[in-house]
């Protein structure tokens, strides 16, 4: 059993993906992490995220990095909304993706195309989605309680910019999966949206 579940930043993903993961016993994989990974290595090595050999070359990422907790600040997913964007980054960490979502009992992938590119015949597909203030809201909440004091705008135009490069690319762009289920969180709980969540993807077994 595959569960994809695709959206935007801040839209709740991460948190609905790992909640069914809990539900249903299955393992969990927050792309956004490999993306994330890539980005901090381009800049760990200090090189040019724009360029695609690059950032390729920065894919050679060792797995310890995944487990930095620098890859969650901002600028690092502000990075690797620029390297996502290139054909060739994408290519390279594919396999590695389908091969955790064709893994032996299943498993729930959270990211932008996991719907559309990565497990195009997954069992059940999530597009969740929220405005960009409420998106926004959340993250800086977030932030604060990490002590980062980046402020509300700002937040705001951040994911404002990650959303338009994000859904404007030529490769994989955010989009919806046409039988993917919507589900916009905007006016919902955490509690309320994995609720809602868990009945669609039993509406999709
Ligand atoms: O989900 P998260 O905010 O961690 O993702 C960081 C960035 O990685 C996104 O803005 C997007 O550009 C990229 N990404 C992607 N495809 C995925 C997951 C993330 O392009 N499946």
């Amino acid at each position: 059993m595959i569960i994809a579940v695709d959206g935007p930043a801040a839209s709740g993903k991460g948190t609905i993906a790992r909640a069914l993961a809990g539900h249903y016993g299955l393992p969990h994989l927050d792309t956004g992490l490999l993306y994330r990974a890539v980005a901090f290595t381009v800049r760990r090595l200090e090189l040019d995220p724009t360029r695609e050999a690059d950032a390729v070359a920065a894919c050679d990422f060792d797995d310890l990095t995944l487990a930095d907790p620098a890859l969650r600040d901002d600028d690092v997913g502000q990075l690797a909304s620029i390297v996502s964007a290139h054909p060739l980054v994408r290519a390279s960490l594919l396999q590695r993706q389908r091969r955790f979502a064709n893994q032996q009992g299943g498993a729930v992938l959270d990211g932008r195309d996991i719907g559309t590119v990565i497990a195009p015949d997954a069992d059940a597909k999530l597009f969740v989605k929220a405005t960009p203030q409420i998106r926004a809201r959340r993250r800086h909440t977030e932030l604060q309680s990490r002590g980062d004091t980046t402020s509300f705008d700002r937040v705001l135009a951040d994911i404002r910019v990650r959303d338009a490069r994000d859904s404007g690319r030529d490769a994989a762009p955010l989009i919806m999966a046409s039988d993917a289920a919507l589900l916009d969180t905007t006016f919902l709980s955490i509690e309320e949206s994995i609720r809602r969540a868990t009945v669609l993807v039993d509406a999709a077994l």
